[in-house]
């Protein structure tokens, strides 16, 4: 058995995302956006469910992210998409965003990573 601290990668200091906002980081080839609501940090995929949007260029109220693209709206805690794009008249449907494990040890934001043998 492998130190399970080991699974933990390093992606950003606590001080590069106050409270109220976020940071996109990459691990993996995988974008990732670190967020901070009210001071407890949230991982969730960059790339909306939709078109594949950049979610660090939307905006965050609370705890909710709007996509700048299409207007998805996406809860960053749980990663659920909360309302659909808004295309023309109608809103269509978007998934939920990935959702990552996060740790903060000391000033350290960490991501939960496999291995490559998917351990
Ligand atoms: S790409 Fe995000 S709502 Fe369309």
């Amino acid at each position: 058995m492998g130190n399970p601290e080991s699974s933990f990668t390093r992606v950003a200091d606590t001080s590069e995302v106050p409270a109220g906002k976020m940071k996109a980081v990459k691990l993996k080839d995988e974008g990732i956006l670190i967020v901070n609501v009210d001071n407890t940090f949230y991982a969730v995929s960059n790339s909306c469910t939709h078109k594949g949007g950049d979610l660090s260029k939307g905006t965050l109220e609370g705890n909710i992210l709007t996509c700048p693209v299409h207007g998805s709206k996406f809860d960053v805690t749980t990663g659920k998409n909360v309302y659909g794009p808004k295309l023309l008249m109608f809103r269509g449907n978007a998934g939920d965003l990935k959702k990552y494990e996060l740790r903060v040890k000391e000033t350290n934001i960490l991501i939960y990573t496999r291995s490559s043998w998917g351990l």
